[in-house]
């Protein structure tokens, strides 16, 4: 999918919170090298860079739009093009730190584990991803993709829920970690514009879909039919105001 730094940082101050909540859980003070896995525009990967300055940062992403944002926050990081899932460290890290990221990728059954078995000793995974796929934001768009001559296409880019419950995620993580701690949040965004709730999941998830479709009528088709819905389960109140309440899991767990 093609990221675009731009529309996605429209909503940092949304977006950051989550990253500072966990960063401010990791039970390290000085780690030697850190990894920001799926650092995005590098904006995540400034804050780490300031919360542990004495810190060498290598950042990997695998969006060339958003690692060429990243390379112009003129930080000293080593920015790293790289899939997530085939990634191997050149040395291995104090701190793998993944904001927002994780759950574009499948089977965290073995991906954490791996990640862990990446990290040198006493070192930490720290991970947030979104855990709201049951949201009217998301399923409004599996209904919307079953409800137009469009599905044929879309049917091959919908994903099933990709984050598990956080009982599944103890279960995967303490067989090769001596200490974990796993908590969620639900925060309630409170959102400008006509239709935030569209402008948020069209830089995100709804990207993917809305790329599948090619023809230009059928792409607005589909987008007027999740807006419509969209609208109803989230609709602007009296001062103008949207509320998007937003589901999120925080994984940390230490070798
Ligand atoms: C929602 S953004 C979050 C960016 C950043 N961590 C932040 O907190 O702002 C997700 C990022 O994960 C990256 N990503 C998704 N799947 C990936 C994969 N398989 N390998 C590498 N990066 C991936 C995307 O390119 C995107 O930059």
């Amino acid at each position: 999918m093609t990221w675009d730094p731009d529309r996605y940082l429209h909503f940092g101050g949304q977006r950051v919170r989550p990253a500072l909540d966990l960063m401010s859980r990791i039970p390290l003070s000085a780690p030697g090298h850190i990894v920001d896995l799926g650092c995005g525009a590098g904006n995540v990967t400034r804050l780490l860079s300031e919360y542990w300055p004495r810190s060498s940062i290598t950042g990997v992403d695998n969006s060339p739009e958003m690692l060429t944002r990243a390379f112009a926050e003129g930080l000293d990081v080593t920015w790293v093009e790289a899939d997530i899932n085939t990634w191997q460290p050149e040395i291995a890290p104090d701190l793998i730190f993944s904001n927002a990221a994780l759950h574009w990728c499948d089977s965290h059954q073995t991906l954490l584990p791996d990640l862990i078995g990446q990290l040198g000793p006493q070192g930490v995974l720290a991970v947030q991803m979104p855990r709201n796929h049951s949201a009217p934001s998301h399923v409004c768009m599996i209904e919307a993709a079953k409800d137009g001559p469009w599905y044929e296409k879309l049917e091959l880019v919908l994903r099933p829920g990709p984050v598990a419950t956080p009982e599944k995620y103890y279960q995967i993580l303490s067989t090769c970690s001596w200490k974990v701690d796993i908590w969620e949040a639900e925060y309630l965004q409170i959102l400008d514009g006509e239709n935030p709730v569209v402008e948020w999941t069209s830089t995100t998830a709804l990207q993917p879909l809305l790329e599948a479709l090619e023809d230009e009528d059928e792409r607005a088709g589909f987008l007027q039919a999740y807006s419509d819905r969209i609208a109803e389960a989230y609709p602007v109140m009296a001062n103008g105001k949207t509320l998007f309440p937003f589901r999120r899991i925080f994984i940390i767990a230490q070798t």
